[in-house]
């Protein structure tokens, strides 16, 4: 699996690098196995009043290329970059989930306190120690979890985002806890997850801290070098949370 966040509209300048979207599109899907999964995470920029909507733009040509639209995910951030005087303050980004086929792993995580899903199969021990099944709708037995929505909210900022305070040299993390959830989500262990611009290395390090092999590639030098630092002071971090 990919996961991957572009430069997003000249939003941010990452030391003054453009990318070949459309070229970087099409390697995606010549170098995904058949069953895989790419995850674009992307907002769109405000230009003279209007949003740009390269996002969608660039949602649809994945599609002319050959992926699949998956799943159309949003991830809600805990507060706004800026402040908006004549709309809702924006609050969020898509994580488009593309597939080369049907997607072949779905390790759906179930952590939504659960009102609405109920175990309609009772089971009771008789006296003389056999089960009975029932089917009885009216001694329901509520899931204490069920499968979360596709809306998916972190808390950002430091501490929050990540730990690692290097990794603020880098103006647009991901919080680790979005990738986490991803790369549980679309692979297994062993697995090799890609991020094409690895940034300050959130992909990699958590790729690595879940067991899965992976590669991570970013134009800028001084990204690459915060990525494999993250990697080295990962897993110490983690024993000390
Ligand atoms: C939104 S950031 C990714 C941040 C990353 N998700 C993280 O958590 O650190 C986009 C990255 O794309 C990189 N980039 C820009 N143009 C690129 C190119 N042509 N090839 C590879 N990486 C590029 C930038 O250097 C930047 O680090």
């Amino acid at each position: 699996m990919t996961i991957t966040s572009p430069p997003y509209d000249k939003l941010r300048d990452y030391q003054g690098y453009n990318l070949d979207f459309e070229n970087l599109a099409k390697e995606l899907y010549r170098v995904t196995k058949e069953g895989g999964v790419v995850v674009w995470v992307i907002g769109d920029a405000t230009i003279k009043g209007s949003e740009t909507g390269s996002s969608f733009r660039q949602a649809l040509f994945f599609k002319e290329i050959g992926f699949n639209l998956h799943d159309t995910m949003i991830y809600q951030k805990s507060g706004f970059a800026n402040p908006s005087k004549n709309r809702y303050h924006q609050i969020f980004e898509y994580m488009f989930v593309f597939s080369k086929g049907k997607p072949k792993t779905f390790n759906p995580i179930k952590d939504k306190p659960n009102k609405t899903q109920y175990n309609f199969s009772k089971k009771r021990r008789n006296k003389d120690g056999t089960m009975t099944h029932q089917d009885d709708k009216s001694r329901i037995e509520v899931l204490p979890f069920g499968m979360r929505f596709n809306i998916w909210r972190y808390v950002t900022g430091r501490g929050n985002t990540t730990k690692d305070s290097i990794a603020f040299e880098h103006p647009a993390l991901f919080p680790e806890k979005l990738v986490r959830d991803h790369i549980i989500s679309w692979s297994n262990v062993g697995d090799i997850v890609l991020d094409p611009m690895n940034g300050a290395g959130t992909t990699t390090k958590m790729a690595y801290l879940l067991n899965r092999k992976f590669i991570g590639i970013d134009i800028s030098e001084k990204y690459c070098d915060i990525a494999r630092k993250r990697l080295l002071i990962s897993p110490f971090n983690e024993k000390k949370r």
